[in-house]
């Protein structure tokens, strides 16, 4: 079977961040409310991406990996991308919420031109976090989870 859902959700929260990233900076370039208010997201998008793309994709990675019987990434990365994941989650989580509240000031932010697109992209935005929330993070948290059942089962061994 070709087909592997973990290289479709890993390529995805990929190419999915570089949308949102590009889209959210067009409007924020622009002027007047709607602009400023893709401003302050983008403002906790940019790191907050950065957070997931070191601990949610390798995480995904190691998943995938573990499914094809090729390892990819390496341990002792896994394990900072664990920890980290562990540590940043909450904080992530409430990352999105404060998103979320600015795109309902969007929504009630009526201004000509911009707002239509504004509007959608806020959709994508907040269907992009749902999504992360419904299945990327427990999936990264289940990675966590056999990550450290793995390290327990090898710890009387000498492991590379
Ligand atoms: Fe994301
Ligand atoms: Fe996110």
């Amino acid at each position: 079977m070709d087909y592997n859902f973990m290289t479709e959700m890993e390529g995805f929260l990929d190419r999915e961040h570089s949308e949102l990233l590009e889209q959210m900076s067009e409007i924020a370039a622009g002027k007047g409310k709607v602009a400023e208010l893709y401003g302050e997201i983008l403002s906790i998008f940019s790191y907050h991406l950065d957070k997931e793309e070191e601990t949610v994709i390798p995480l995904l990675a190691y998943l995938k990996s573990r499914s094809t019987a090729r390892s990819e990434v390496g341990f002792h990365d896994l394990e900072s991308a664990s920890r980290k994941f562990i540590g940043d989650a909450e904080e992530m989580i409430s990352e999105h919420r404060e998103m979320a509240q600015i795109i309902e000031k969007v929504a009630s932010a009526k201004e000509s031109g911009s707002s239509q697109k504004a509007a959608e992209i806020g959709r994508s935005l907040l269907h992009h976090v749902e999504l992360e929330e419904e299945i990327l993070y427990p999936a990264a948290e289940a990675a966590c989870e056999l990550l450290a059942l793995e390290k327990n089962s090898t710890a009387g061994r000498q492991v590379r």
